[in-house]
Formats: structure tokens, sequence, C-alpha cells
């Protein structure tokens, strides 16, 4: 899929297709205004004789329009105008490209990018137009014996920008945005995989791979005697159920000089996630295949970062492990010491998402990072605190937690902060280690933060939980790529302040 950014009247477009949109009721925007006067008013008699109103959701496709280049007009309804906001313009933009994609137009030009959102400029709705095509259009048919691909896939879209003026901006957005969906994808089908084929070892073949592809990435995978050597006994103590070794990569992007200390990304990589001893119910198990996606944000970010190739120093940290029951595995009551020396008892093989991290965690204080973003499926204790709406954000420093709310809200990928207040630690009592790995039903995502903050004394330091937004169940089920466009949002912001 190809975009471009152009500027210019929508009657004058010579493509398969242009795309304007309609308020409700009735109401012509500027753009569908311009083809209604090219075309004596073809548009305004179909709204007059009733064809279409104008609710958001509803869509025309016209062919044969008068006095108009394309051969065909896509109208797409808007709601009432006043009501006309980021979601409304993103259900716009995804049934513009599920329309786009049934009518066989190979090629498009999208006005949508031209109508005013509140409190958002041009930039924003490139990019949007950009990632909600994107978005709408990915399948995971990779596993299907028999594919049902559309006979003439939508392979080109030119966004409008409303002025010459606003080409250099829309093109750098463009760009932004066609890196940050194609991490998104590449997130997305890591965490669509089945626990069978996205192994540990899947991934760190997946990581060396994305090496191998950018020159200014060294990726660097630690195997378990590089664990036993380092005295990894958390994330060691969750692998032992498994015959799958467990795997440790390390991804250094270097875009910014040598000396510039990186920005850390460590991603919580459980392959597949049974609860291991204290094994979970059967119900929507398979769905703990997705217990990889911090991981698979942090692979997609990567590639974002390296295909922009921004200017700062960037390392992803990614510690991978299955967690199943096996005459081997943890017990509960079982006490390890983490790479940090402190020692843990495991009441529950179920909290295994903090014992690999914490490892990992420890491992990522040699790179002397300005901050570090830890991404993970922690707790099903979020989903009940925030729901599939925004993921949950805990740390130990302000400016860097406003820093990832304000990456959140500009790329509409939105966390949420909760308190990490020190009374919450008593909850990690434990009577014959220095902590235990649960802290009670009360504040689960706060108690499982608490036990990470243990772990990130040396460094700024914040946590996403996206259990409630890594992946979608039910009828659409499957990885949203969420948060790989807040943590390359983040990521751009450090560039603007460092410029
Ligand atoms: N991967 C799960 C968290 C999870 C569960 C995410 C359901 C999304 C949906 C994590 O490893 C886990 O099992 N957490 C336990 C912790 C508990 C034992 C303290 C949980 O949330 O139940
Ligand atoms: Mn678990
Ligand atoms: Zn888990």
């Amino acid at each position: 899929m190809e975009f471009s950014v152009k500027s210019g009247s929508p009657e004058k477009q010579r493509s398969a297709c242009v795309v304007v949109g309609i308020y409700e009721p009735r109401r012509l925007s500027a753009a569908a205004e311009e083809l209604d006067a090219a075309s004596d008013g073809f548009i305004s008699g179909l709204l007059r004789r009733g064809d279409m109103e104008g609710k958001l959701g509803q869509s025309l496709m016209l062919t044969h329009v008068p006095g108009v280049l394309c051969d065909r007009v896509l109208l797409i309804g808007l709601g009432r105008e006043r009501d006309f906001t980021d979601g409304g313009f993103r259900q716009a933009v995804s049934v513009m490209a599920n329309r786009l994609q049934e009518a066989g137009a190979a090629e498009a030009v999208s006005y949508l990018s031209n109508l005013h959102v509140k409190g958002r400029d041009t930039l924003w709705r490139v990019r949007e137009t950009v990632l909600g095509v994107s978005h709408t259009l990915y399948r995971f048919d990779q596993l299907k014996s028999k594919k049902d691909q559309p006979r003439r896939p939508l392979r080109k879209l030119t966004v409008s920008v409303p002025s010459r003026r606003e080409l250099p901006g829309g093109e750098q957005a463009q760009r932004e945005a066609v890196a940050i969906a194609e991490g998104v994808s590449f997130a997305r089908d890591l965490g669509n995989l089945p626990g069978n084929i996205c192994t540990p070892t899947y991934l760190a073949e997946q990581a060396e791979a994305l090496g191998k592809a950018h020159k200014q990435l060294k990726v660097e995978v630690l195997e378990r005697k590089d664990m036993e050597s380092l005295g990894m006994g958390a994330l060691l103590s969750v692998a032992r159920g498994s015959r799958q070794p467990p795997k440790l990569m390390i991804m250094h992007y270097q875009g910014g000089p040598r000396d510039q200390k990186p920005y850390a990304l460590v991603g919580k990589g459980i392959t597949f996630d049974s609860g291991g001893i204290s094994i979970k119910p059967g119900a929507a198990m398979d769905e703990m295949k997705f217990d990889m996606c911090g991981a698979a944000s942090v692979f997609g970010t990567i590639k974002a970062v390296a295909s922009l190739e921004l200017p700062i120093n960037v390392i992803g940290v990614v510690p991978a492990s299955e967690n199943l029951p096996d005459g081997d595995a943890s017990k509960p009551g079982d006490i390890v010491t983490t790479m940090s020396g402190q020692t843990v008892e495991i009441l529950n093989t179920d909290a295994e998402g903090r014992l690999v991290l914490c490892d990992a965690l420890t491992y990522t204080e040699r790179y002397e990072p300005q901050t570090v973003i830890d991404i993970a499926t922690l707790t099903g204790a979020c989903i009940i605190a925030l729901g599939h709406q925004a993921h949950a954000l805990l740390g130990n420093n302000n400016p860097l937690i406003n820093d990832v709310l304000s990456a959140g809200r500009k790329a509409g990928d939105r966390a949420w902060e909760l308190p990490l207040w020190e009374e919450y630690q008593d909850q990690l009592k434990s009577n014959f280690a220095d902590m235990a790995n649960i802290g009670g039903r009360p504040a689960g995502t706060i108690t499982a933060a608490c036990f990470l903050s243990r772990f990130t004394k040396k460094f700024r330091w914040a946590h996403l939980d996206i259990a409630g937004t890594a992946w979608n169940s039910g009828d659409n089920k499957g990885a949203t790529g969420k948060p790989v466009p807040l943590l390359t949002q983040y990521l751009l912001d450090r560039v603007e302040e460092n410029a």
C-alpha cells in the first residue's frame, strides 16, 4: 500500500475514485461543495432525493458524475458537524477504506483529511488517515489455506491537504505514519501468531532479522547459560516448566552520537501463559498467546524508529519464555534469587510477567538509559480498572509520566496514570523472602508495578500495563498493535526536544 500527499481541487483529480464527506443532515463538506459545483448540482440533487442522510457510518459510491475527472465519487457520512471529533474521523476513514477495497478502485484521493476536527491539525489528519486505512485493511491470513483476497485491492491512496503551504508538513506526517503503521502491522502479526509458532526462539529470529534489515540496529540474544551466569534466577524460574529455551533479546538502535544515553524499552515476551502450576481456567486460555504483546510493541517501535532513522539511541530489551506446568516447573512457595540479589517467594506461578521483567530491568541498568519504559500484559486487574480504552501507566518520575501521557494523547493511543504510593508496597510482604510475587486481590495492577519498582531504583522508569488494550476478544479477536503509536510518538517527541 502506497500513500502520497497532494493539494488541489477534487474535481481536477484524475484517479479511480475521489472521496468526500457529507455531514448530517444532507450537508456538503467543502470538498463536496466543489464537486457539486463542477457537476452542476449532481450531488446536492442526490441528497435532496434522499439517497444519503450523512450519518456517521453511511457511504454512497457514485459513478459517472458529470464534470468530475475521477471514475467514481465516494460520499462518506460524517454525522453532525459539531459532533465530529477524533472518533468520528477515525470511523469515517475506516468506512472509506472498506468501501474502496470492495469497489475494486485500486487508487483513490481522499478529501476527508481536509475536514475540520476539533483541536487537531492537518498533520494529525494526514497521519490518522494513513494509520486508519492501514489498520482497517490489515488481514492476518498467513495460516489460512484459502485466502479471500479482494480481486483489486486498494494500492495507492493520495491524501489531500488544504493548501500547498501544508505539503512539506503533510509529507513528513505521511512518512512518520507509514513507519508507525508498519510497526503496528508487525506487532499485530507477532501477536496473532499462535504459541506453537511464535516461541521465544521465533522471537529471537525475528529480532535478528530486524537487525539484518537495518544497518543502525545491532541485535544480541542471550541464552539460558548466559542468564545463569548473570544470576537471572527469576527469569529462569519461569522458563523451568517449558521445553522451549528462554531468550533475552537486546536490540541496540544507534541513530544518535555514540556517547548519547539511550531510551530503553523493555517488553514482556511470554509466548504462552498457561499460568504454570497455578494453572488458569480453560475459558479463553488461547488468548494467552497474546501475552507477548509487550514484546511485540518493542519490536514494532524499534522497526518504526529504524526505518525513520531517528537521530537518537534506543535499546529494546525483550525477555521471552513460555509459562507452562511441568514436573520441573516452579511451584507456589518456591523462593528464587533475582539478578539484583533480592529474593522472591513465588506464591502464584501465574504472576510470571513481573518475574521475567525484573531481571530484564536489572540488566537494562548497564546501558545507563535516560529513561526506561516497560510494556506488559501484566494483570487481569488492569482490565477491571480501565477496561479496553486505556493502558495503565505507573512510574517513579513525574516528567516521564507526563511525557508518556502526552505522547498517548497525540497518537490516539492513550494511557491513564494509577498511583504508585508507598503504602501499597506492604501488600508484597513475605514471611520467607524479601518479597512475594503477588499482593492479593486489591489493586492488582498497582501491586504488580510495586514489585517492578523494586528493580527500577537506578533510573527514570514508567510501566505500561497493556492487558486491556493489546488485543480484541470476540468476533474480531486479534492483536491491536498498541502501544506502538504511543511509544513511537514518545520517541519522536524526544527527537524534537533534543533538536
Ligand atoms: N498475562 C496475565 C495477565 C492477563 C490476564 C492479561 C488476562 C490479560 C488478560 C498475567 O501473567 C497474569 O496471569 N496475572 C495474574 C496475576 C495474579 C496471579 C496476581 C492475574 O492478573 O490474574
Ligand atoms: Mn500469568
Ligand atoms: Zn502473563
